[in-house]
């Protein structure tokens, strides 16, 4: 096994985009970031500089982080941000998975800029369990705001509203020929006739789920968010932001040039969103006429929840699983958005949600608040007192219809940094229920530090005595992120085997804002496997 050094150097350049130019934050320079290229048991030390003039921090998204929480990166969860001028090496080693991972920035919106792609080929010596493609290629899905995303968001904090929508949609940074000035920088994919090429899928996305799909091609699934899984064909991909796909693409089609193209898919009734499509082209090399237009796809509408709900269970592990089959923890989770009465007037905050109120959101009636003079990690590590409570709660506060329509009255949030403690071994059950209080939408739920089974999904609300039927114990799919079906629910499983505070949240930014997260806390205190491992002599302090 290697190990493999970069620099991250996060910095101010100058972008341009849809014919207009502002400052963007990337790393290096490069949007998308670079992709860190590894094998399955490859080492990666990562040292971040800091030359913006944001704070900011790295997640690895998807590395399950064994023993290494404090490389984990989530803001005020596992470090302090790393202020301007200020630098943190990360290190941690990829062990057990393979396929596609992504990295961003995990502090406010800078991942709408700050992110790239992690590709894990198989361990040295290992082949992969299908025949080898002829090469790959990373599609990493994204958003682009005219205005600085980070601007947009803090608006919406003062104002208490939704945050302006996205102006593109993009394809490796690029919107594609379909939107204005930006036909010369789509991005395109050269392909050979008859070869078979893995394409590598990541929804980067902030706010959206997509539909992706390429014109005329078959995509068979293959892998999943750094798993393998049994391969299915489809002529569409649905992913939450967060999520990772790997498809295999056969070039068996007339030579020529083929759309590959993603849009939105909208669950939310009635809340605006982004309807442009971004494009890319599938060129094959020995095409007529380079210069004709390339064939066009057919993507499902916005709101087909069918195709998205076809798609996300069609996933299973290629054999036999360590899917846990007996619980100790078996937590009800409940997901969704709400709307809090508006605070006494303060200059600095308005109420522009519906009817004079402030948009909120709440796991278990609980919206999370981020702590701000310490890391969690830390405070848990020194006992600091005052930073966190334990008292996260294993089930809703009250119970009713939460799919159904309810008054907003039933659930008014309390906010706070609840956490829960789950012993180190436990195997642990999550029900995660969807809501619609305020409305009814996906959620992308992601765990950080953890690849949990998704056991089961279904719609409206879940209910031991019938749905436990229905839990797939042989070969659920392994993920870092499921998609909460609209007004549905989730169950997913893990083992507690990785010591560490790690948040579970709705990987729809705006949503993180609101508090749609919370987190748990792993670690015995005794046993050197079972214990938080000592902090790096670098870590970032508040
Ligand atoms: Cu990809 Cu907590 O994030």
């Amino acid at each position: 096994a290697k190990t493999h050094y970069h620099d991250f150097v996060v910095q101010s350049t100058k972008v341009t985009r849809l014919c207009k130019t502002r400052t963007s934050i990337t790393v290096n320079g490069q949007l998308p970031g670079p992709t860190l290229e590894v094998n399955n048991g490859d080492s990666l030390v990562i040292k971040v500089v800091n030359k913006a003039k944001y704070n900011v921090t790295i997640h690895w998204h998807g590395v399950r982080q064994m023993r290494t929480a404090w490389a984990d990166g989530p803001e005020f969860i596992t470090q302090c941000p790393i202020r301007p001028g200020g630098s943190y090496t990360y290190r941690f080693i990829i062990s057990g998975q393979e396929g596609t991972l992504w990295w961003h920035a995990h502090s406010s919106w800078l991942r709408a800029t700050v992110y790239g792609a992690i590709v894990i080929r198989p361990k040295e010596g290992d082949s992969y369990p299908f025949a080898k493609p002829k090469g790959d290629s990373v599609i990493i899905l994204a958003e682009w705001w005219n205005a600085n995303p980070v601007d947009v968001i803090r608006q919406a904090t003062r104002t208490g509203g939704a945050p302006n929508v996205s102006d593109a949609y993009t394809i490796n940074g690029q919107p594609g020929d379909l939107y204005n000035c930006s036909r010369k920088d789509t991005v395109i994919v050269p392909w050979n006739s008859g070869d078979t090429k893995l394409i590598r899928v990541i929804n980067a996305a902030l706010n959206q789920q997509l539909f992706f799909t390429i014109a005329n091609h078959k995509l068979t699934v293959v892998g999943a968010d750094a798993s393998y899984v049994k391969p299915f064909t489809t002529s569409v991909l649905m992913l939450g932001p967060g999520q990772t796909t790997d498809v295999l693409i056969n070039g068996d089609q007339p030579p020529g040039q083929y759309y590959i193209a993603a849009r939105a898919y909208a669950s939310a009734q009635g809340a605006p969103f982004d309807n442009t499509t971004t494009t890319a082209i599938l060129n094959y090399k020995n095409s007529p006429n380079p210069a004709s237009n390339p064939i066009m796809p057919s993507l499902p509408p916005f709101n087909d929840t069918r195709t998205a709900t076809a798609f996300t269970t069609s996933f299973r592990s290629p054999g036999k699983t360590l899917v846990p089959t007996t619980i100790d923890e078996n937590l009800f989770i409940t997901a969704g958005l709400g709307i809090n009465q508006c605070p006494p007037k303060s200059k600095n905050s308005t109420c522009q949600a519906p009817n004079g109120t402030r948009f909120t959101a709440s796991m278990n009636n609980v919206s999370f608040v981020l702590p701000s003079n310490y890391s969690l990690l830390q405070a848990h590590h020194q006992g600091i007192p005052g930073v966190f409570t334990t008292d996260f709660p294993a089930r809703p506060p009250v119970s009713f219809d939460y799919t159904g329509n309810v008054s907003r009255s039933l659930w008014q949030p309390v906010r706070g940094t609840k956490v829960y403690n789950l012993k180190y071994g436990a195997r642990v059950q999550v029900v995660l229920q969807g809501t619609s209080i305020f409305t009814a939408e996906n959620h992308p739920i992601h765990l950080h530090g953890y690849d949990f089974y998704v056991v089961a999904e279904g719609f409206g609300n879940f209910d031991p005595k019938t749905d436990t039927a229905k839990f797939n114990l042989v070969d659920p799919p392994l993920r870092n992120t499921v998609s909460l079906p609209v007004k549905g629910w989730a169950v997913i499983r893990f083992v507690a085997d990785n010591p560490g505070t790690w948040i579970m949240h709705c990987h729809l930014d705006v949503h993180i804002g609101w508090g749609l997260a919370m987190v748990f806390v792993v670690d015995n205190g005794v046993g050197q496997l079972e214990t938080l491992e000592q902090p790096p002599e670098d870590l970032p302090v508040c």
